[in-house]
């Protein structure tokens, strides 16, 4: 069984990451780590931590990381992300808080410490800003060959940005450090924007969670009605919601999901086009490439595994 690490600045999405991890029996989710972006970092630890009790997972422990971007010393939640996971991260959803803390370790210890443990066997799934792996990365180089396998969610290849006109809002946050991540040798796969604004979720799926009538089924109906509503308003042209963060767990347990191509990738981290990721025009020759950017994605099967889980998950 693989073990994953989910790296989460807990917004909507990243809690259907968590619900896809714990609904999925290949894998072993061994903790969370905290990021900011979607809400700030102490409320992405309480939101895992409230998400997790709700789906009866309270032996997984949870973690803080950075709370600002590698390059910056504050960090605001930006409007834009307020209106699309509301102020509390998860649609104003109002959950117990939770009867436990977040652990003492740091994040980037504890991504250290289960590379060290679990070696191959761990794959890392950032679905925010990697400043916490990109501090990881500096710590212990050595992370890049023990690690199995990182699958991110950000980015844009062949569409545009979702903040800027080439940004996606996890990359924009730390430029920086998800430029450290792409062109070191971690074995990475990039879950961006191509394939996530293809899997889109709609009040039809929501309607079946809340005909269940389970605690965690009516809840998480209630979250993910909150984004549809804001995805009507922000992304009037798509028929539903984005389910960027657990498309990122989906394609980290099962590649055959995606069509990828190959590429040695790097990210601009200036004006006019910081936060664009894009292939290295320096290493455009080299033997071998370091990561599989997905283009395409088969979006029914998807949308099927998705909601098979997720309804077995929340009926327990
Ligand atoms: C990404 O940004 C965040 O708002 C979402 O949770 C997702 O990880 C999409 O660009
Ligand atoms: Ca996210």
């Amino acid at each position: 069984q693989k073990k994953m690490i989910l790296d989460l600045d807990t917004g909507i999405d990243d809690s259907l990451a968590i619900a896809y991890a714990l609904a999925s029996p290949e894998v072993d989710l061994i903790g969370i780590t905290s990021t900011y972006g979607n809400v700030v970092t102490s409320q992405a630890g309480q939101n895992s931590l409230k998400i997790l009790e709700l789906l009866g997972r309270t032996d997984i422990p949870v973690y803080l990381g950075f709370s600002h971007s590698s390059t910056t010393d504050h960090f605001d939640v930006m409007p834009v992300s307020q209106e699309i996971h509301g102020k509390n991260g998860i649609g104003e959803v109002e959950l117990p808080t939770a009867k436990r803390q977040v652990e003492q370790q740091s994040a980037v210890d504890f991504m250290i410490a289960a590379a060290r443990k679990y070696g191959d066997d761990l794959i890392i799934v950032p679905t925010g800003p990697m400043t916490n792996l990109a501090a990881a990365l500096k710590q212990a180089p050595e992370l890049t060959a023990l690690v199995g396998n990182v699958t991110f969610m950000g980015g844009a290849l062949t569409v545009p940005g979702n903040v800027t006109e080439v940004g996606e809002a996890n990359i924009n946050q730390d430029p920086a450090a998800a430029n450290q991540v792409l062109r070191s040798s971690f074995n990475l796969t990039m879950v961006g924007l191509d394939v996530t604004l293809r899997t889109l979720l709609t009040k039809k799926e929501t309607k079946l969670w809340r005909a269940l009538g389970t605690k965690a089924s009516v809840a998480f109906a209630d979250i993910v009605d909150y984004y549809i509503g804001a995805y009507a308003t922000t992304n009037s042209h798509l028929p539903g919601c984005a389910l960027h963060d657990p498309l990122a767990v989906g394609v980290a347990l099962d590649p055959s999901l995606v069509q990828t191509i190959g590429l040695n990738m790097k990210v601009e981290t200036k004006a006019p086009f910081a936060a664009r990721t894009v292939g290295d025009e320096t290493r455009l020759n080299e033997a071998t490439t370091n990561v599989q950017v997905a283009v395409n994605v088969d979006a029914p099967a998807y949308l099927q595994r998705f909601m098979r889980r997720l309804t077995a998950l929340f009926a327990q």
